[in-house]
């Protein structure tokens, strides 16, 4: 009995963030009915479904974003509170609670009605206590990373709140107390995930500039509602003359991730100047109303906060287009990030986009615009100025042309979408990639560790070597 009231106490309170399907869990009549024949049945059930006929009328004309909210009154004997709450329902965040008035109830309706004090009167209490925390935790920043934006005297930090708030950096330059003396300003933009609760989460961007090359900077990110805790980053160096030391991986999920404890330790060694995230992140971002996607980035800001954290596309990031890939993430260019490129040191890296491939249903000519850019890009990097100050071209994308795996993925077939194109061979791309000597191809999708000789046409060609 007492699970059973528990239970329903809960449904009372929180149950209507269930609701968005405007169904009723047929288990709240049951269990309520069973628990109320222990009080006065006829009262309680008849207040039960007044609040629940409210809600669901809420619901319908207050949850029209998908934006998780909901609006109850509780009648507590003299006075009725009315209690909104805004915003989304992430695992780790606390909801906002509002009070947003207080006033005179009408007299309590009958004697029985007091019965139900001892139960309504601990909620506003316990509303009452949550406002001044959930309040600082709604606008406080938190999935803070960083990327490269192409110019080693710039970097881009990149946050999400739940509320809207200014897009501040405040830095300066180590050593020293942090002092925060210098601010940059940036952009906020609304994300609204394609699950069925279109969770709603403000993207913040604030590009750095003016960095000294290879100067370390501390920084924090936020606004006067509410600052990250304090990071640090150190600005790429200039020049094509000196060694990146890169961290590169792909398919790394949510839970299970082996590899974060120790990207963590080595990231607090200073051991990487940026790292690579070749496809497939947390399995899936878009999963539970997005909310994997908020732990996955939550979990790797003891990295990305760091260093810059670049990344392309993979099969896992499909869902509505990509468009928490999209979001998430903030990629040099102007390409909706599915593709791009950037100097680093003696190499010019260009990452694009294998599922424009694979997921037509966004577009065909997502293939063929991708590819005129690639072909214009690799024409740049390997015009003789260029390739004479950064002599490496690298590629990374998630899926690969080759891999000796036992699987159905398009890398075991001799005619690999990737490496021979759409059907007819259009937008092949080793074809591509073997014409403008690219040296290093960078794949993942393959959970398995694989490094080949030089391969063109299905054939190990010894001409391109690399020691
Ligand atoms: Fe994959």
């Amino acid at each position: 009995m007492e699970f059973c009231r528990d239970w329903w106490m809960r449904k009372l309170i929180m149950g209507s963030d269930e609701k968005e399907n405007k169904e009723n869990d047929p288990r709240d009549d049951v269990i309520y009915q069973r628990f109320a024949t222990s009080t006065n049945r006829k009262v309680l059930v008849k207040n039960h479904r007044r609040i629940r006929r409210r809600n669901r009328k809420k619901i319908r004309s207050e949850n029209r974003s998908g934006f998780a909210l909901w609006i109850f009154q509780i009648r507590c004997g003299k006075i009725r509170r009315k209690i909104h709450s805004v915003g989304t329902y992430p695992k780790c965040a606390n909801p906002t609670v509002k009070i947003a008035a207080i006033q005179p109830a009408k007299k309590a309706r009958n004697n029985d009605l007091q019965k139900t004090r001892m139960w309504t009167s601990i909620l506003p209490l316990c509303a009452i206590m949550s406002v001044s925390s959930a309040n600082l935790g709604w606008y406080r920043p938190e999935q803070v990373h960083l990327s490269y934006t192409g110019h080693p005297t710039t970097m881009t930090v990149t946050w999400t709140t739940f509320s809207w708030t200014p897009s501040v950096v405040e830095y300066n330059p180590l050593p020293g107390r942090p002092s925060f003396n210098l601010t940059a300003y940036g952009s906020v933009s609304i994300f609204v995930d394609g699950g069925p609760k279109r969770r709603k989460m403000f993207i913040h961007r604030v590009t750095v500039e003016n960095l000294e090359p290879g100067q370390k900077y501390v920084y924090h990110c936020g606004s006067s509602l509410g600052w990250s805790p304090e990071f640090s980053f150190r600005a790429l160096q200039a020049g094509s003359s000196w060694g990146p030391r890169l961290a590169v991986y792909g398919d790394m999920g949510n839970e299970n991730a082996q590899s974060l404890s120790r990207l963590q330790k080595e990231t607090q060694m200073e051991m990487y100047d940026a790292i690579l995230h070749v496809g497939d992140f947390a399995y899936d971002m878009d999963e539970d109303d997005a909310q994997v996607g908020d732990e996955f980035m939550r979990q790797i800001e003891s990295v990305a906060a760091y260093v810059p954290y670049m990344t392309c596309p993979g099969n896992h990031e499909e869902k509505y287009n990509f468009s928490n890939y999209r979001n998430r993430f903030s990629m040099p260019g102007n390409t909706e990030g599915l593709w791009y490129s950037w100097d680093l040191g003696p190499a010019h890296i260009i990452s694009f986009s294998t599922e424009v491939y694979f997921y037509l249903k966004y577009g065909q000519e997502l293939v063929a615009k991708q590819y005129r850019w690639l072909q214009k890009d690799l024409q740049e990097a390997t015009s003789s100025a260029h390739r004479s100050e950064r002599p490496w071209v690298i590629t990374m994308a998630h899926r690969p042309m080759y891999c000796t795996n036992f699987d159905s993925d398009d890398c075991v077939k001799h005619d690999s979408t990737i490496r021979t194109g759409l059907p007819g061979g259009q937008y092949a791309l080793e074809e591509l990639f073997y014409k403008y000597g690219v040296d290093l191809e960078i794949w993942a999708h393959e959970h398995s560790y694989e490094r080949m000789w030089p391969v063109y046409n299905c054939t190990v060609s010894r001409l391109h070597m690399i020691a």
